[in-house]
């Protein structure tokens, strides 16, 4: 898969840029912002993963590159159900000086437009932590809403935040094409 848009490019993860990942995954800045423990993963660890991901059709694992090619990003698609059309996403810019520049949210708006109209999904979750006001604005922009809260549904730094869920609709996505 290759998506490109106009300062980016989603394609898929290859075992080339499990390196990568391990570092952004480490960055303790950003493992304070994305799910999962906030240990530190490791070249294996990952690396596995990206053994048994080439097995599993239910999860997507994306790079967002820049045009000229470099890998700025990772995105999972993941808890893909076909039944109801529907899955959840997870993403992060790993190379930080690209924060705040516009290219998480054209990588993820070039995804929803590839699942919406190519793949006929009717709906996209995910989950922000109380404290990533970045990304809750960012996602806002794209035309996700915040549907609920998980009240003290995270337990960091030795105490509890609330978790957002948020989703999109294929429906809500198309108007803001208009
Ligand atoms: C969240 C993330 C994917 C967004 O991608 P991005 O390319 O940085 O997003 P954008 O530049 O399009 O938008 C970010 C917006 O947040 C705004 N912003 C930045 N810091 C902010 C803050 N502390 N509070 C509110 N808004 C903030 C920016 O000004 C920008 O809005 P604007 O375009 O209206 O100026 C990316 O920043 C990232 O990966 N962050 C670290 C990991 C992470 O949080 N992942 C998401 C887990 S749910």
């Amino acid at each position: 898969m290759k998506l490109i848009g106009e300062k980016v490019v989603v394609r898929n993860l290859t075992r080339a840029d499990v390196p990568m990942l391990v570092k952004w995954k480490n960055d303790p800045e950003i493992a304070d912002l994305v799910r999962g423990a906030p240990i530190n993963t490791t070249f294996e660890i990952e690396n596995r993963r990206f053994t048994r991901g080439m097995d599993d059709h239910d999860t997507l694992r994306l790079i967002i590159e820049t045009l000229p090619g470099k890998p700025i990003g990772f995105i999972s698609l993941g808890d893909i159900d076909r039944d109801n059309h529907k899955a959840e996403v997870g993403m992060l810019i790993g190379e930080k000086e690209y924060w705040d520049g516009g290219f998480g949210t054209e990588g993820l708006k070039l995804l929803l437009e590839y699942l919406f109209f190519e793949m006929d999904f009717n709906r996209i979750g995910l989950e922000v932590f109380e404290y990533n006001t970045r990304a809750k604005k960012a996602y806002q922009k794209i035309g996700f809403k915040v549907e609920g809260i998980v009240r003290q549904g995270l337990f960091r730094k030795s105490r509890y935040y609330d978790i957002f869920i948020m989703g999109i609709l294929k429906q809500d996505f198309a108007e803001l094409l208009k």
